[in-house]
């Protein structure tokens, strides 16, 4: 579904170039479930850009399902990011003076769907992300973290994305909270099929993933298929 040919990104800041990531050749298939980790300034962030379709390789080949992505205008390219991807980041991003259902809502403005749709797509991806009912009506500043970030996957599935990209997402969050977090990733994995690109630093967290890519440098250094994988998902204890 994924796969980088040859990927390399300069970023050019004034007469400074860094090469971000070099000649990266990558596979990710439907419904896998990825962690990428590497010390901080490989290139992970700049490696989900490119694989979110937020940001252009500087050489090198993209195919999304076979679309050669690298052909296409940047509308198209924002098109397909909204219909496939679902991003989810460490510091989570909503709004504050909008309420967590609003927030939710928010990315299906361009759906064409009616208010009463859209806002019942919000509320079945708040449930899927476990996020309390009676919550829905809170402001961000009324949340806790984990809280917080079950709003971020929440907006990240209300548009029923493909795969989604998450950059360090329990980053913020203590060891148990993230825990849960791990729990409801895996289970839009398994349940949904929906493939997981997932950026951590912590050993523990990529342990919840099917496969460990290790990049350092720009380069990916290795490629292996995690050894006694956690896996919350059928425990009733989370
Ligand atoms: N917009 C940018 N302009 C210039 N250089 C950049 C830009 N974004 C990233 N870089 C550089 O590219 C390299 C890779 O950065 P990247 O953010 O991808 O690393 P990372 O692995 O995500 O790090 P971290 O773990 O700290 O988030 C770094 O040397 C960084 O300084
Ligand atoms: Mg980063």
């Amino acid at each position: 579904m994924i796969e980088l040919k040859n990927i390399t990104k300069v970023y050019k800041t004034g007469e400074v170039e860094t090469t971000a990531l070099k000649n990266i050749n990558l596979k990710i298939e439907r419904s896998e479930f990825v962690a990428i980790m590497g010390p901080s300034g490989s290139g992970k962030s700049t490696l989900m850009h490119i694989i979110g379709l937020l940001d252009r390789p500087t050489s090198g080949e993209y195919f999304l399902e076979g679309i050669n992505v690298n052909r296409l205008s940047d509308n198209e390219l924002a098109n397909l990011r909204n219909k496939k991807i679902g991003f989810v980041f460490q510091a989570f991003y909503l709004l504050p003076r909008k309420n967590v259902l609003e927030n939710v809502i928010l990315p299906t403005i361009y759906s064409g769907l009616d208010q009463e749709l859209r806002e019942k797509k919000a509320k079945k991806a708040l449930k899927d992300s476990a996020f309390p009912e009676n919550f829905i009506y809170h402001y961000p500043n009324q949340l806790s973290g984990g809280m917080m970030q079950r709003v971020a996957i929440a907006r990240a599935l209300v548009n029923d994305p493909e795969i989604i990209l998450a950059d360090e997402p329990t980053g913020n969050l203590d060891t148990k909270t993230g825990e849960v977090i791990m729990h409801t990733l895996q289970k839009l994995n398994l349940e949904k099929g929906i493939t997981i690109v997932l950026i951590t630093h912590e050993e523990y967290i990529a342990q919840h993933a099917e496969k460990i890519i290790k990049i350092r440098d720009g380069e990916i250094i290795a490629e292996e298929k995690v050894k006694n994988r956690k896996i919350l998902y059928y425990n009733n204890e989370i």
